[in-house]
């Protein structure tokens, strides 16, 4: 079974496919209508189930879009729709039906653990669209993004500055893979994953983590953030905003990074908190792309699941 739950699960050979197939088919569908499916329509026949037990715009329907352009159908379940997550089903049970109804399973959850329970007992392949601890969907689209904008990854030295949350913690597994740098700034309360830290500094992963911002946006190629409160955020919210303060996004800091980088920000953005609007919206931003790309790249992690 080929799953999609974490960056770190995949060698760097197959991570890379993912993304080549991705610009391959973009590149082809040209500027064909979102709702059109693709002359290679792989999935024919295929159904998607996607489950959603907290909110999301882009990962829903860019899925949806998604699995219409590969040829195949989809059911989109959300919390308060299916006995998951209210804790009258196991997960093994759920597992085993779901296996009968459709071909692979996307499923965004507060528990990471809940995304290894149900893959010991699927009979179909899973996809992680967000768990407290990773957002690689996410991060794939971001790949694909920076490379359209500014050319081959490797080599370059991105940076991150906020909250080390769940994407950047997808960030720093595809640091590692596709080898380039990564900087990242955020206080030591909210640093990243320590687990996903140090196995990317045991495979040589080019990771600089510190409490300065400027350290960390210096000549970088691309700096990043996201909401400094994340949907599974349970702290004391008014505090960590306070904390947060100096890794704003915004003129200052973007002018100590290259003078041609760009902005990214995985949305949904609290304008005026971990980005200025000047930023979000200026000739730098390319978060529209990023959003859009995310059909894209998605289409080809469902292909490299099914296949
Ligand atoms: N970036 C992202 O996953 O957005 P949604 O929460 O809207 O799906
Ligand atoms: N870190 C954010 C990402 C939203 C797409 C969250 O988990 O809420």
């Amino acid at each position: 079974m080929k799953n999609f739950i974490n960056i770190s699960d995949l060698s760097k050979n197959e991570l890379r496919s993912i993304i080549d197939n991705a610009k391959k088919r973009k590149s082809e569908r040209g500027k064909k209508p979102n709702s059109e499916p693709d002359l290679n329509q792989s999935i024919q026949g295929k159904t998607m189930i996607m489950f959603f037990a907290k909110p999301s715009t882009r990962t829903r329907i860019s899925f949806d879009l998604a699995v219409k352009q590969l040829g195949g159908s989809s059911i989109i379940l959300n919390q308060d729709e299916i006995h998951y997550g209210k804790g009258d089903e196991t997960i093994k049970d759920t597992a085993k039906v779901l296996s009968q109804y459709a071909d692979i399973l996307m499923i965004r959850t507060d528990s990471h653990k809940d995304i290894d329970e149900f893959k010991k007992h699927l009979e179909i392949p899973i996809i992680n669209g967000l768990t407290n601890l990773s957002h690689p969907c996410q991060i794939m689209a971001d790949i694909l993004t920076f490379e359209e904008s500014k050319g081959d990854i490797e080599g370059k030295t991105l940076a991150w500055l906020g909250d080390g949350n769940n994407v950047a913690n997808s960030l720093i597994e595809a640091a590692t893979k596709f080898k380039f740098e990564l900087n990242i700034a955020c206080p030591k309360k909210y640093q990243p994953n320590k687990k996903i830290i140090d196995a990317a500094k045991k495979n040589n992963c080019k990771l600089l983590i510190t409490e300065d911002p400027y350290k960390a946006a210096k000549d970088a190629d691309c700096i990043m953030t996201d909401k400094w409160i994340s949907m599974s955020d349970k702290g004391d919210k008014k505090k960590k905003k306070k904390i947060l303060q100096k890794y704003q996004v915004n003129k200052k800091i973007m002018k100590v990074a290259k003078s041609d980088a760009i902005f990214m920000h995985c949305l949904p953005a609290s304008r005026e908190e971990e980005v200025t609007s000047e930023i979000m919206d200026g000739k730098k931003s390319v978060v529209w792309l990023q959003a859009f790309n995310r059909i894209h790249a998605q289409k080809s992690i469902i292909e490299w699941c099914m296949k």
